[in-house]
């Protein structure tokens, strides 16, 4: 492909047409395919052109409903955005399973978020400590124009302090705020804080202080998406013996065992950590995505802290206490119900009203319980019938559609697979010989 200047200055006809030139063959033609996927409302159409940059057309996922979530006493159905089959299945079957067990409880441990003004200072540690110290308060009232409409909302700066970093890296201070953002996710708002309380920073230490400008040097001004104080827990729990019945007559009481076996070793094993926390993310971020929330931010920061004792670990514990089987997820979760695209997007909002307008921490403590149902399925699966069984029902559908079946063809497949392993070229010797595929 051709290098271009001022492609974003072209129309989006413009910029697809010049796409498709520089294309040969198929790519080109499914490049001329792309306005078909355009909202028919142009108005619908112009929201979406600028969430982002260069947009071309829309790209569709699913758009799914896990019902039957019952929370601290109050049934969900909540909306779940994903492409990949199974998920919200699994959601769904673990939401009905703990429906007839008295349901998930979920309570928000914290609220706090962080940010940092990461800056250089390699005179004497004290002066810029006590100086500090001294135009702390003059600090913060600069940021009251900032910082006083969320303060009406309850919310606010919650601490300024200087951190001496110097032990890990020389010269290296930060100005450390912390803060509660209410409902909202609060990028914007921290960062705008940040940046002003560096500007003024900088100001009156270079007046007051005087150092040579390589002595001083306001690196860069950013929250951090590590938020281990905004932090949900999500629990299950009932009597082992009402865990019922599972496949190869699996009594209840091995059930909770190998459960929490399987478990524990994601909490020592880091090669099944990771996939275990991949499938409770598989629950949270299809939420995270139909609510309009930042899933990169979730994702960094729930993997983050799956790794703060120094190895990466389950996010999830199962225990046996008792005669009880017991099952909790934490982590922290920074979302938002009002400001950026959960209003903006017309299903992002659509979500939030199935979902009754949550508050930022009704929304955290759905996350986790969806996190922690699909966790509750995964692993329940693994440990009796294996996943495949369940998940190659639904690829069984991907496939038959990618290799364009008929209804006819996909009942007749159903049928042939129920008892079958399921891959593409099994399912395309189907279609080619018994059931005559074009
Ligand atoms: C697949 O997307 C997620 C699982 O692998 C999660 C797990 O293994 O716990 C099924």
């Amino acid at each position: 492909m051709k290098a271009i200047t001022g492609f974003s200055k072209l129309t989006k006809d413009e910029k697809i047409k010049w796409l498709a030139s520089e294309l040969t063959g198929e790519a080109a033609e499914l490049v001329n395919l792309l306005p078909s996927y355009w909202h028919p409302d142009s108005s619908t159409q112009k929201k979406f052109d600028e969430f982002s940059e260069n947009t071309l057309t829309n790209f569709n996922f699913p758009f799914g409903l896990a019902p039957n979530f019952l929370i601290n006493g109050h049934i969900y159905s909540v909306p779940m955005v994903i492409e990949e089959s199974s998920v919200v299945a699994a959601a769904s079957l673990g939401a009905k399973f703990w429906l007839d067990r008295g349901g998930f409880r979920a309570r928000v441990l914290s609220m706090t978020k962080v940010g940092h003004v990461h800056f250089m200072w390699s005179n004497n540690k004290d002066e810029i400590k006590n100086y500090f110290n001294k135009i702390k308060v003059d600090l913060l009232s600069s940021l009251k124009h900032l910082s006083s409409n969320m303060e009406k909302r309850g919310g606010g700066i919650l601490s300024l302090d200087l951190v001496d970093l110097t032990d890990k890296m020389e010269n290296y201070f930060q100005l450390k705020l912390s803060f509660n953002t209410c409902d909202a996710m609060g990028a914007n708002f921290i960062n705008s804080i940040l940046e002003q309380v560096a500007t003024e920073f900088k100001t009156r230490v270079s007046e007051d202080l005087k150092p040579q400008s390589n002595d001083f040097q306001i690196i860069m001004s950013i929250l951090s998406n590590y938020t281990p104080e905004c932090l949900v827990e999500c629990s299950v729990s009932c009597p082992i013996k009402e865990l019922g019945h599972f496949s190869d007559a699996m009594g209840p009481h091995e059930f909770a065992q190998k459960f929490v076996n399987a478990v524990k070793i994601a909490q020592v094993d880091t090669n099944r950590a990771v996939t275990h926390n991949k499938g409770i993310m598989n629950g949270i971020d299809a939420v995270v995505l139909a609510t309009g929330n930042d899933f990169r931010a979730v994702e960094a920061c729930a993997h983050a802290y799956a790794a703060r004792s120094g190895q990466y670990q389950s996010l999830s514990e199962a225990k046996i206490i008792g005669d009880e089987f017991h099952f909790t997820l934490k982590l922290p979760l920074a979302i938002g119900t009002v400001g950026g695209l959960t209003s903006l997007h017309p299903l992002a909002k659509a979500s939030l009203m199935i979902l009754e307008k949550p508050s930022a921490e009704k929304l955290m403590m759905i996350m986790a319980s969806v996190g922690l149902a699909q966790n509750f399925s995964a692993v329940k699966s693994l440990i009796t019938t294996g996943i495949q069984k369940g998940h190659m029902k639904l690829h069984l559908l991907n496939v038959l559609n990618q290799l364009g079946a008929d209804q006819n063809q996909i009942e007749e497949a159903k049928l042939f697979f129920k008892d079958k392993v399921v891959s593409f070229s099994a399912v395309r010797d189907f279609l080619n010989k018994d059931h005559s595929l074009h």
